[in-house]
């Protein structure tokens, strides 16, 4: 009797952390279908791009790999394109490649085991696209994490907001919150299965309405805190303008959520906020950050900042430079624009030329690199307690990550091995803009509460 084919696959990821997740889930999705992971393109017979299209660069970079494609077509595989390129190109991505076979956006992943069943039968073409009613979210049964210590879980899908520069509420649909009790149950499985720690993702966690309780964000964040076993909590990303006190509060009442906010500005001028319809000005965005400074606890705070929006003038762009300042972020994720597919400010005249975003972009990143270090420098002396995230053995140096979310890089006396996924307490002895270098504070290696008694069950895909 002919044996059937065993069927391999291969993905690649661009993007976001909710890509990087969402590509968790399709491996768990395939994995439960009986495909068979591979590492490179040549061994697969299914080949997967999840996409990006955030911003133009990662979107051209998608359309290159589409023409590699081409030459591999003949060898009889197959391809799909998932994700943003796929939800916001549709079905034209098959004039463009007429090699792919499916094209599948993120609201439509439920959908995929049925879609991959039609493409075994022999269908040559399947799509999955969204047109923003669905109600339902991707629940993450099959979820199959990379990372054995810490892992990422989806709270809310979509985005309501409609900055006028983003391209996410056309490609990953309407909001959409999950129960509390679900997130709580995967909360659970993760501990159980020896995860430490864990980051709610979603495009605007602080929009988060359970759709059963009516629980809110900073409840739900202070209740994962609690899940016996998760030693860390962080969460991203969130609008400044459903920012409440409370998520600082919560912060500061459970030990398990971490000393990080990620709260993204992206301009320091109230009138450029006005044209990005962000919903809030200056002067509001900064009382959220004087209550995370007020907290008891060291928050950490970083931010995302578009330079040259059109109707930025040199005055807007020197008040952007003058918040960072006046914030002293630790970290800052700074982008020129780029015009997007449907989005309202492809209706603005784009009037900056590239050289001068250029311009102000590298202003703003020898700005806020001068701030890091002295952020840094301040962290000199003190004991963090850091997970240990693996060895770099050409420096002879452990990785670790502090609760702040700072790379922590350090040696241990003798040569001593640490496990990854291990908690460390290490004393700060140099600070540089993006890292801090210690050594390990004497007999302190601490292995997570539940590494040991979970290490042999835990199991790659649940
Ligand atoms: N151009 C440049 N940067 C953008 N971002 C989102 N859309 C654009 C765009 N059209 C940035 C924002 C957002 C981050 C994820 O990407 O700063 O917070
Ligand atoms: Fe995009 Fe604004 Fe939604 Fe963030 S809040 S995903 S920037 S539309």
């Amino acid at each position: 009797m002919a044996q059937t084919p065993e069927k391999t696959f291969y993905i690649e990821t661009f993007g976001c952390q909710m890509n990087v997740h969402d590509s968790e889930k399709v491996i768990g999705t395939l994995l439960a279908q009986g495909y068979r992971q591979v590492q490179t393109q040549q061994e697969a017979g299914l080949i997967l791009y999840n996409t990006c299209s955030i911003r133009d660069k990662a979107e051209q970079k998608v359309f290159h790999r589409l023409a590699d494609f081409k030459k591999m077509a003949q060898q009889g595989k197959k391809f799909g394109v998932l994700g943003c390129v796929a939800q916001q190109e549709g079905e034209k991505i098959f004039d463009r490649a007429p090699h792919v076979s499916i094209v599948c956006g993120s609201a439509s992943y439920r959908n995929l085991p049925e879609m991959l069943m039609q493409i075994e039968a022999g269908k040559q073409r399947v799509t999955g696209l969204d047109d923003r009613e669905t109600d339902e979210c991707f629940e993450t049964e099959f979820t199959s994490r990379s990372n054995p210590h810490r892992g990422y879980i989806t709270i809310i899908e979509g985005c309501d907001k409609f900055c006028a520069f983003c391209v996410v509420p056309y490609t990953r649909g309407k909001e959409r919150s999950r129960t509390s009790a679900s997130v709580l149950e995967e909360a659970r499985r993760m501990a159980d299965a020896g995860y430490t720690e864990i980051q709610l993702l979603g495009q605007n966690v602080n929009s988060y309405c359970d759709p059963s309780e009516n629980k809110r964000f900073a409840e739900l964040l202070a209740a994962v805190g609690e899940v016996r076993g998760i030693r860390r909590v962080r969460f991203t990303t969130s609008h400044p303008r459903d920012f409440g006190r409370d998520i600082v509060e919560a912060i500061d009442a459970v030990p398990a959520l971490c000393d990080q906010v990620h709260l993204p500005v992206q301009s320091g001028s109230s009138r450029v906020l006005s044209l990005m319809q962000r919903l809030y000005a200056r002067e509001q965005y900064l009382e959220r950050i004087a209550w995370i400074k007020a907290a008891r606890r060291p928050i950490s705070i970083s931010t995302d900042i578009i330079v040259g929006f059109p109707g930025e003038n040199e005055e807007d762009f020197e008040q952007t430079l003058s918040l960072l300042d006046e914030v002293g972020y630790d970290s800052v994720f700074s982008f020129k624009y780029s015009p997007r597919p449907n989005t309202p400010a492809l209706k603005f005249i784009d009037h900056i030329p590239d050289q001068e975003k250029a311009r102000r972009l590298a202003v703003l990143q020898e700005k806020q690199k001068q701030i890091q270090s002295r952020n840094n420098q301040k962290h000199v002396g003190e004991v963090l307690e850091v997970m240990v995230e693996g060895h770099n053995p050409a420096r002879g140096q452990w990785i670790g990550r502090t609760s702040q979310n700072k790379v922590l890089n350090f040696t241990a006396v003798d040569g001593q091995a640490l496990l990854s996924g291990s908690y460390a307490q290490v004393r700060v002895t140099q600070a540089f803009p993006n890292s801090l270098v210690g050594e390990l504070a004497s007999g302190s290696a601490e292995v997570g509460i539940n590494h040991f008694l979970n290490s042999q069950s835990r199991q790659l895909a649940f």
